[in-house]
């Protein structure tokens, strides 16, 4: 009986943390709007990003994983304007670009949307 017992919590464990694995961190917003100044907002869409560099880090080594982190940082003057869009979006779509793989945009408006 007590074997039992036994059997089962290693069985429930297992389970527990079967589940625990599949439990995701915050994963924040599908689709976050960016502040993008006088060429109007940047809709990015954060899950593709996700799903397809596999990595947060890549992004958020820059700023934080809490709303609004970018702008945050901008009027904290630990992230200049312009910074992200320039050394980490439009870097990263124009290294894999060179590269023939699969990017994003560069060109202005396939970024900014002017209301
Ligand atoms: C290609 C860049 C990029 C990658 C990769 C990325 N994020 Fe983000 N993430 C952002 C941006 C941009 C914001 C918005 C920051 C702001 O509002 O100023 C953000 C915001 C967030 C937020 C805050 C909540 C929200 O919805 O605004 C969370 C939580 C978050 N990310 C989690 C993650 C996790 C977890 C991963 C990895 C699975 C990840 N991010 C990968 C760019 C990225
Ligand atoms: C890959 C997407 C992308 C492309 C392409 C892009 N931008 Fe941006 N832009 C952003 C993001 C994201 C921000 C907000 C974060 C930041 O300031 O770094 C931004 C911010 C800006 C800002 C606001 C700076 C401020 O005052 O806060 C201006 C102006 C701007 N971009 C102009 C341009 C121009 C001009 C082009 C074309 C030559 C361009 N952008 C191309 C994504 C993009
Ligand atoms: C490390 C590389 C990397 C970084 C950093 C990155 N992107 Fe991308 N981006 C990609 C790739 C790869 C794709 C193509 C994904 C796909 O088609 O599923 C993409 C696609 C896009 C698209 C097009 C989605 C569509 O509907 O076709 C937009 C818009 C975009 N990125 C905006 C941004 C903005 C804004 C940032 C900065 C906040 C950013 N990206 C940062 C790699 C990156």
């Amino acid at each position: 009986m007590t074997r039992w017992i036994a059997v089962l919590g290693v069985l429930a464990g297992l389970v527990v943390g079967a589940f625990a694995a599949e439990i995701p961190k915050n994963k924040g917003a599908e689709q976050i709007p960016l502040a993008g100044g006088t060429q109007g907002v940047v809709t990015f869409p954060h899950y593709r990003h996700q799903n397809a560099l596999g990595d947060c880090m890549v992004c958020h080594k820059l700023f934080p994983q809490t709303k609004g982190s970018i702008a945050k940082a901008q009027a904290e003057g630990k992230l200049e304007k312009k910074q992200v869009m320039n050394t980490l979006c439009i870097q990263c779509h124009r290294d894999l670009r060179d590269a023939g793989k699969k990017a994003g945009p560069v060109i202005c408006a396939k970024c900014h949307k002017k209301e």
